[in-house]
C-alpha cells in the first residue's frame, strides 16, 4: 500500500489533520492544549471517566493547568475529551501519554504502553501517524508498539535514515502503510521560566517517512525540534536526562551527609561551587527523589541492560543512596527530638508539605509518603500541611488517610517537630520557626529566617 507523507505534512501545514492525545494526565493535558492552541482539532482520550467529566464542564484537575485555557480550547472547538476509542480512527496524529511505572519488583510495567497500543491498534488507519511519548527503554516503540500495531496488517518497516539533528534523509525510498515515532516529553510541571512550547523537541523514528511526518507535527507545536536517526536514540535520550539527574541528585546527598558530619553548609558550598560558569551543574540535595520519572524511569534502561548481560553501577548506587534518604529525614527529627529530652514514639511531628517538589500538587512517589510512613511506624504522632494537597488519596503503595490541616499558630505549637519536606513559596517560614518547638528542614527553607535559629536542625 504504503503512504505519502507529503500529504500528511499538508494536512499539518494547513490545519486540517486531526490530533488525538491519549492519556490526559500531567504531560497529555498541556500537550493536547498546545495542539488545541495551534489550531488543531484535537480529541483528548482517557479511561479516567473523572477527568472525562471535568474537561466537559470546563475545569482543570491539575494546578498549573487554569480552567480558563481548557474552557478557551473548548469554546473555540479545537479541543474536547472522549472515552469512545473508535474515534481513534478519526484521527491523522495520535500521541501516546499514558504512564510507565515500575511493578511491584521494581520491573518496567508497560500495561499501560500495551494496552493503549491495542486500542490504536484495533482501530489504525493508512497515513495515520503514531507517536509515543511515555518514558520507557530503549526498544520499546519498535518492537513492542509496532508489533501491536502491525498485528492488522499494515506496515511500518525498520529503514535507517540519517539527520544531523534538522534535515532527514532516507537510505531507501520506500513509504510505509502508517508512521511510528518516539519523542520524549520533556515536560516540567510547574517551571514558570520555559513553557512547554519552547522546550526543544526530540523526535525520532522508525524509517524516513515517519520521521518527517512527526517532525512537521512538533514543529507546529514546538519552537524547536531535534531530530536523531532512531526511535532507540530518541528513547535513550529521555533516560540519560533523567539518569543525570537522579545521579547527580544522589550525589549530592551523599555529600550532604559528609558535610552535615563535617560541620559544612552543603547549601553554601553549592552557591559557592555554582559561581564557576562552565563544567558545574548545581543539584540539591532532599529528602530522597520524587514524582513519575526520576525514581522510576532509570530503572527502565537497569531491566533492559540485563538482556545485553550489562550492569548500570549508577544507577544502581544512586538508587540506594537516593532511597536512604528518607530513613536519614526520619533519624534526624528522632536525634534532635531526643536532643530535647523526647522520644519520637508518642512525639507529634507536622510534616511540612507532601508534593514531590515544591508548588505543585503532584505526590506521585513523594518522600513524604514514605517520611510519613516511617514517621507513623515508629509511634509518631503525624499531621501534615500542604496548600496544594488538600488530601492524601488512596495510592497504590500508600493509603496514609491523612487530610491537610491549616497552618495555623496553634498547629505549630501543638506539634513538637515541624518537618519541612517540600519547600512550598506560599508557607511563611518566618512564622513556622517562631512558633514551632523544633524545625527540622530538608530544604534549606528556612535560611533566610533571622530570629530563633536555634531551633532550626538542617538535616
Ligand atoms: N509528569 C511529568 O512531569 C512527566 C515528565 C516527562 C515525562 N513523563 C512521562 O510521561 C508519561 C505520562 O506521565 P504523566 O505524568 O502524564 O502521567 P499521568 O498519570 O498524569 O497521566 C496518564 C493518563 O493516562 C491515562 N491512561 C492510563 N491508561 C490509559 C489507557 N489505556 N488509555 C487512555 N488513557 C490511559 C490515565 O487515566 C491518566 O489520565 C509517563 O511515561 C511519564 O514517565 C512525565
Amino acid at each position: 500500500m504504503g503512504t505519502n507523507v507529503t500529504g500528511f505534512c499538508t494536512k499539518i501545514k494547513e490545519r486540517t489533520a486531526k490530533v488525538g492525545v491519549i492519556g490526559l494526565g500531567y504531560v497529555g493535558l498541556p500537550l493536547a492544549l498546545l495542539s488545541a492552541g495551534e489550531g488543531f482539532d484535537t480529541t483528548g482520550f482517557d479511561i479516567d471517566p473523572g477527568k472525562m467529566e471535568k474537561i466537559r464542564k470546563g475545569e482543570s484537575y491539575i494546578n498549573h493547568i487554569p480552567a480558563a485555557s481548557i474552557r478557551k480550547a473548548i469554546e473555540k472547538q479545537h479541543f474536547q475529551a472522549t472515552d469512545d476509542f473508535t474515534r481513534l480512527k478519526e484521527m491523522d496524529a495520535i500521541i501516546i501519554c499514558v504512564p510507565t511505572p515500575l511493578g511491584k519488583h521494581g520491573e518496567p510495567d508497560l500495561s499501560f504502553v500495551h494496552n493503549t497500543a491495542e486500542a490504536v491498534g484495533a482501530h489504525l488507519q493508512p497515513g495515520q501517524l503514531i507517536v509515543l511519548e511515555s518514558t520507557t527503554y530503549p526498544g520499546t516503540t519498535d518492537e513492542e508498539v509496532l508489533l501491536v500495531l502491525e498485528r492488522g496488517g499494515l506496515r511500518c518497516p525498520v529503514s535507517p535514515y540519517t539527520t544531523d539533528g534538522v534535515t532527514v534523509t532516507a537510505s531507501d525510498g520506500g513509504e510505509p502503510d502508517f508512521f511510528l515515532a518516539f519523542s520524549p516529553e520533556r515536560e516540567d510541571p510547574g517551571n514558570k521560566q520555559f513553557q512547554t512550547r519552547q522546550v526543544p523537541k526530540i523526535v525520532g523514528a522508525l524509517n524516513a517517512p515517519s520521521a518527517l511526518a512527526a517532525q512537521a507535527l512538533y514543529q507546529s507545536f514546538f519552537e524547536r525540534t531535534h531530530m536523531v536517526s532512531s526511535s532507540r536514540a530518541a528513547e535513550m535520550a529521555k533516560l540519560l536526562e533523567n539518569i543525570y539527574r537522579c545521579v547527580n541528585i544522589a550525589l549530592v546527598n551523599e555529600l550532604k551527609l559528609v558535610c552535615l558530619r563535617m560541620d559544612i553548609d552543603i547549601w553554601e558550598v553549592i552557591e559557592a561551587a555554582k559561581t564557576k560558569p562552565f563544567g558545574f551543574s548545581a543539584f540539591y540535595p532532599g529528602p530522597g527523589l520524587g514524582g513519575h520519572c526520576i525514581p522510576i524511569d532509570p530503572f527502565y534502561l537497569t531491566w533492559k541492560a540485563r538482556e545485553y548481560e550489562l550492569p548500570t553501577r549508577f544507577i544502581e548506587l544512586a538508587g540506594e543512596i537516593n532511597t536512604a534518604m528518607p530513613h536519614h529525614v526520619v533519624n534526624s527529627v528522632t536525634a534532635a527530638l531526643g536532643q530535647q529530652g523526647k522520644t519520637l514514639q508518642g512525639s507529634r511531628v507536622l510534616v511540612l508539605g507532601v508534593a514531590y517538589k515544591k508548588d505543585i500538587d503532584d505526590v506521585r512517589e513523594s518522600p513524604a509518603l514514605k517520611i510519613l510512613e516511617l514517621l507513623a511506624a515508629n509511634g509518631a504522632v503525624v499531621a501534615y500541611h500542604d496548600p496544594f494537597v488538600p488530601r492524601l488519596k488512596k495510592m497504590r503503595r500508600y493509603d496514609l488517610g491523612l487530610e491537610s490541616v491549616p497552618l495555623t499558630a496553634e498547629t505549630l505549637r501543638a506539634h513538637e517537630c515541624a518537618l519541612i519536606v517540600t519547600d512550598h513559596s506560599g508557607v511563611d517560614y518566618d512564622r513556622v520557626v517562631n512558633e514551632s518547638p523544633l524545625v527540622v528542614d530538608t530544604r534549606n527553607a528556612t535560611s533566610r529566617v533571622r530570629h530563633h535559629r536555634e531551633k532550626i536542625v538542617r538535616c
